[in-house]
Parts: C-alpha cells; structure tokens; sequence
C-alpha cells in the first residue's frame, strides 16, 4: 500500500484494517510527503512491518526472502500481488503517468507486474483540472483501477468531487482485483476442526489420527471469503488463521458444550472435527499400571452434529463431514439422511497419504439432490471448493427445517426423501402436505 502527501492519509490507516480484516497482508510504503501527515509508526504498528519511506532506506536483509531481489523496491514489487495508493495525490498521478521514478513508491510502480489501484483524493479544482484527468485518463490505459473520490465537503473549505472514497470500498477494489471472491461477507461461519480426546487416565487417552488440517484451512479460507470464523479445535499443533477466534477443547464433551454455545450467533456451521464416539466410563485419578489384560466400559457420547440440526434455527446453514474406510458412498449418504444436514462431506480416511493426516483430500460433496465430486488436491484448495458448493445451497430454507422441533425422526427422514425424489419446484408444496 502505498501513502502519499494528503490530507486523507489518516484514513489509509482504516484502510489497513479493512484489508487486514480480509486477511491480507499489508505493507506500507510513504512518500516523503505522507510523512508530514501521518508517522510511519502508525502504520508499523499496524502491519507489524518497518514501513518504507526512502530509497534509501537501510536494506533489511534479515527480511529477504530468496525470491526477493536484494534491492528493496524491487522485493516489495514482486513481493506484492497488488499495489493500492489510497491517498493518490495528483503529484503521484502525475509522476505515475509519466514514468517519473524518484522515489521508493514511484520506482516500485514502474517495477511491479501486479494490479495497481489508486485512490485519489485532492481539492476539487486540482481534480478536475486537464492536467490530472490526462493523466487518469493514461493511468487507466495501462489498466491501473481507478477507485473515484466522492463528492462532499473537502479540507481545503471547498465542496465538490475530490475527497478520497471510503476505505471499505477500496479494500473491496483491492480484493476485486486480486480475484478474491468475497461471498461469505457477513456470515458467522463455525467450524469445528481436528480431533478429541478422551482421558483413560491422567497420561493416556482415546484419540484418533485427525490433524485439524481440513478445519484450520476452511477457517482460513471462509475467513478470506469475508466470513467472521468461530474455530472450535481439538489439540492440534497447526497455527490457526491469524483473524479467526479460537476455541480450544479436548474432550467430546467440551466440543459439544463449546458447539451448543456458540451456534446461535452462527449462520454456517461446518463440522469438520473428528469427534470421539465413545469415552471411557471411568477415568482413573493416577496412572494405569500394567497389571495384565483389562477391558475397558466405553460410554457412546453424544453425536454434536445430529444435536445442532435439532437445535437449528432457520436460515442456518449445517454441512458435516463423515470419515469412512468402505462403502464411502453408501455410508455417507446414511449420514445425510440420519444426521439431517444439508450437506455431507464424505472423505476417506485408509490414511494412505491423503486425507487424515495428509495435506492433500479428495471428497464427494453430496445433499439431498447433488453428488460432486472433488477430485484430490490441497486441503486449502479443497476447503475453497467445499465453500462454493456451499454457497451455492445458499437458497431460500426449505420446509423441512423448521418442522424438526414438532416432528418424530421417522417422520423427519420420510419428508427428506419425499423432498430428494421431487423435483425443486414441487418441493415445499410436497412437505406441508
Ligand atoms: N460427529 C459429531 N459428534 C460425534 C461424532 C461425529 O458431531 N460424537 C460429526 C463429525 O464432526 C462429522 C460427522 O458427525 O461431521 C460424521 O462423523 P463420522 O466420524 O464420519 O461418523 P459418526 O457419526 O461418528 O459415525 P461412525 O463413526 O459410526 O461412522
């Protein structure tokens, strides 16, 4: 991002929040202009980067990655998959359209190859003069996306078109221009993610295989997708995404509790977890001791899935997951139906170097109506394609939902399958009757 001498270079610092809470990673580059307006440690602050305000700067080699050129403004240039100028002072138009390279901002436009964005923001006759709209007019030419400044009451006591636009919008052209879909906006997504514990003793436990691999990258993926994550993880060593907030269990039940009380506020909710389905009925207050053979009483716990569906309220979206060995096809489409989900993600879980564990999957994502297949490939690629099948249920709530809390389950499954059989038209009619 880059920062020149405006007034507006205060709300560049809103900016980097709103491109942050994209979960984007932004690094500031100033002009020596900006400088006079804003200190570069606001925004070093904020990015938690040294912000760049000279050629000359002393080159942090300690920074540097291999695919970095040694030479800063070359490095950021191809570091960076876009560059945004919010404010854009008509003397960096200027300079932009005429390949004036004479300091760091102007000389890493010229280097990068990525989009460039500029948000304008000066004095209405400034704005409107031929000089500046020549030079938007060239800018625009080169493909550099114009965010336009809106009309209102300016610093300089004028009223007219130059004051820069709104942060959200530009952060929405920065992510337009990166391709990012932005079509979980507004949702409160929870996902539930890796696997529980179950204590035999004060060292020992039942656990399974899961990593939390899959949970963790549809966090990270809805969270791109503008989406406010709830993760609810099991012990797992992997880094959750950096916005995203983090509940951590171990036990089924601590899952289920932590589920149950965070599912009102949720609009989707993806169980990706592996969640034990037994836990010992007695857990020894010291260690185990091997004394010979012992059998252990295991309790079934509750299905956390099964119990969000009955809880359910309308207009929220459920998708489980479920992990087989054989008959994946047949067994995954039992859950469906017995889970009541509108969604299961079936996956296999042989452990041969994809899917538990691994860090590539391939799953069949199947509803009532639809099988897709998704062929192996990145759990964060797969968890980006197992959210826009999501997206695409995102329909108006059939009846079927909001009967669950007056009907028995025979009755539940029967209007599920009536509803499979009928084409979508004919549906809601076929429920209430
Ligand atoms: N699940 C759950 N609570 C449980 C067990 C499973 O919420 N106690 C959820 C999982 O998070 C997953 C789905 O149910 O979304 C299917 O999990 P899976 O382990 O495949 O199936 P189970 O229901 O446990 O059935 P089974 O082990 O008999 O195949």
């Amino acid at each position: 991002m880059g920062v020149s001498g405006g007034i507006a270079a205060y709300k560049a610092a809103e900016l980097v929040r709103a491109l942050q809470r994209q979960a984007l990673e932004v690094h500031v580059v100033m002009t020596a202009a900006a400088t006079k307006f804003i200190q570069p440690l606001t925004f070093a602050s904020l990015t938690g980067h040294k912000v760049i305000t000279s050629l000359w700067d002393e080159w942090d080699s300690a920074e540097a990655t291999p695919e970095q050129n040694g030479i800063e403004h070359i490095g950021e240039a191809l570091w960076a998959e876009a560059l945004v100028v919010a404010p854009a002072t008509a003397n960096i138009l200027a300079k932009f359209a005429h390949g004036i390279a004479d300091d760091f901002l102007t000389t890493m436009y010229l280097a990068t190859r990525a989009p460039v964005l500029v948000a304008p923001a000066m004095n209405v006759n400034m704005w409107e003069h031929k000089a500046t709209q020549a030079n938007l007019e060239i800018l625009r030419q080169r493909g550099v996306r114009v965010v336009d400044p809106g009309a209102g009451s300016l610093a300089c006591g004028m009223v007219g078109v130059g004051r820069m636009a709104e942060p959200e919008a530009i952060a929405d052209a920065v992510l337009h221009a990166l391709g990012r879909r932005h079509d979980l906006a507004g949702e409160i997504v929870l996902i539930t993610a890796g696997g529980t514990r179950e204590a035999l003793d004060p060292v020992r436990f039942i656990g399974n295989r899961s990593s939390g691999k899959m949970g963790y990258a549809l966090a990270d993926a809805a969270e791109s997708r503008g989406a406010k994550v709830i993760l609810i993880s099991g012990p797992s060593a992997l880094h959750p995404p950096a916005h995203c907030e983090v509940i951590r269990v171990t036990t089924a039940e601590q899952m289920r509790n932590a589920v149950l009380s965070r599912m009102e506020e949720s609009t989707l909710i993806i169980k990706a977890a592996a969640v034990a389905d037994y836990r010992p009925v007695n857990v020894a207050d010291h260690k185990l001791k091997r004394t010979g053979p012992i059998t252990l009483e295991l309790a079934p716990t509750e299905d956390i899935l099964a119990e969000v569906v009955r809880r359910r309220r309308p207009g929220q979206l459920i998708v489980g997951f479920a992990a087989e060995t054989e008959n994946r096809m047949e067994n995954g489409r039992a859950k469906l139906l017995s889970k009541g989900a509108d969604a299961i993600v079936v996956n296999t879980v042989t452990g041969d170097g994809i899917g538990i564990e691994a860090d590539t999957n391939a799953a069949t994502f199947l509803t009532l109506t639809t099988s897709i297949e998704l062929p192996e490939m990145p759990k964060r690629s797969l968890a980006d394609r197992i959210l826009d099948e999501i997206v695409t249920l995102r329909r108006p709530r059939t009846l079927v939902v909001e009967m669950d809390e007056h009907v028995d389950e025979k009755t539940r499954q029967d209007a599920v399958l009536k509803q499979a059989e009928a084409p979508a038209s004919t549906r809601r009619q076929l429920i209430v009757e």
